[in-house]
């Protein structure tokens, strides 16, 4: 058997309907390379398994030929994010061949300003105090990410890319200081060869928005589901590099099953590829998708259970309203009447699932699952049939 080149979880080996994001980041990396400005930050939303992380990887191998350092920074729930930021671009810098420490000898108390972290005797990670107020914060950000876009340039390279994976989750404190940072740098008249890129969940402009009112003008590009052709080539590429071929009946089941959904594509791929260990060579037939399926099944079952206990009651119920309303995409009102309230009463929850990427609003007022099979899961567990 050729070895899995299915990715589920993972970057993929093979990207695929992602041009037009491609092509709109390639023209701001190409601006900025030549001294023009960067505009705002171009920020992906999506539910999770869509595929932003691999997106922003794809970026990064665009621009780290042109040029460019690229810092990448994947913030966390509820964690302050400027830390992590230094240490990202340092080791940005240090992939291009550039210390930092040598270059700027004010790096060490940039650092100390940002709240830069020590080691406690413990092994547990400390930050120091921080005070209300933060506009030294703002500066030093500033600072760190100025020196670092001028220095590759000053180097002969074309600037710093900013990646800002996960963009719905740091602590909004730290959030509000790097967004001012960012702006002040876009405000400048100087060259500043800074680009910057984000991803996060639909939360996103609103976490953003709460932290800083002018991030509700930054560029935010909703990543869609995986269209037939995008889909079948997620499918195809992978196995063609290794000399396996799909039959067409075995791809359209894998293609009806994922429907667009890239983490689906990769699960059921990959199960797939277990049930028929291909040779290079040989194909993978309908059969071994259907079986395969089953065993995508048992994960995703896990993975939806996760989210049901994590879901509140009033998520639960509004949850299973929607299973159950035997429509999709499902109108607010029906949901509403399901639970015998009225519209309006609805709305928080509605916000709290949408933002946790597990439903989305497809039309207005229209709700729908973000992922195929969690609406029979639903069903399932709230005792409503399968
Ligand atoms: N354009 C794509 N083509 C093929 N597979 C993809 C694509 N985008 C994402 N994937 C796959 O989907 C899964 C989720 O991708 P990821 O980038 O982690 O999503 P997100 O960051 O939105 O949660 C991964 O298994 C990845 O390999
Ligand atoms: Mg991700």
């Amino acid at each position: 058997m050729e070895p899995n080149p299915y990715t589920p979880g993972d970057i993929p080996r093979y990207l695929a309907g992602r041009d037009n994001e491609l092509a709109r980041v390639e023209v701001v990396l190409d601006r900025v390379a030549e001294g023009g400005p960067a505009g705002a930050p171009l920020v992906f939303v999506a539910p999770r398994g869509l595929g932003k992380t691999s997106l922003l990887r794809a970026s990064e191998d665009l621009a780290l030929p042109k040029g460019y350092a690229v810092a990448w920074v994947p913030c966390v729930k509820g964690q302050p994010v400027l830390a992590d930021l230094v240490s990202a671009v340092e080791r940005g810098l240090e992939q291009v061949g550039i210390t930092p420490g040598m270059t700027s000898p004010r790096w060490e108390s940039l650092r100390v300003e940002v709240g830069g972290r020590g080691l406690k005797a413990t092994g547990e990670w400390v930050r120091p105090p921080q005070e209300e107020s933060s506009p030294g914060r703002v500066l030093a950000t500033e600072e760190v990410l100025r020196s670092a876009a001028r220095t590759v340039r000053e180097r002969g390279g074309a600037g710093l890319l900013l990646c800002l994976d996960e963009l719905h989750a740091p602590a909004l404190d730290e959030t509000g200081v790097l967004l001012n940072a960012l702006q002040a740098l876009a405000n400048e008249r100087d060259v500043n060869p800074l680009v910057v890129l984000g991803a996060g969940l639909p939360s996103t402009p609103g976490h953003l928005t709460s932290a800083a009112t002018f991030a509700e003008r930054w560029d935010y590009a909703v990543l869609p589901a995986l269209d037939a052709g995008a889909s079948a080539r997620a499918l195809v590429q992978p196995a063609a590099e290794a000399g396996v071929r799909w039959a067409a009946s075995a791809l359209s089941l894998a293609e009806g099953y994922a429907n667009g959904y890239p983490y689906l594509l990769q699960l059921v791929g990959a199960a797939t590829w277990d049930v028929a260990r291909p040779d290079a060579g040989g194909s993978i037939g309908p059969r071994h998708t259907e079986e395969g399926w089953e065993v995508a099944r048992e994960r995703l079952r896990t993975l939806f259970q996760g989210r049901w206990d994590a879901a509140t009651a009033a998520e639960q119920a509004f949850l299973t309203a929607m299973a159950t309303a035997g429509v999709s995409p499902v109108p607010r009102s029906t949901v509403a009447a399901a639970l015998g309230v009225p519209t309006s009463s609805i709305s928080q929850t509605r916000a709290s699932l949408i933002n946790k990427g597990i439903i989305a609003r497809v039309s207005h007022g229209h709700l729908e699952f973000t992922m195929p099979g969690f609406a029979e899961h639903v069903r399932e567990v709230s005792g409503n049939g399968g």
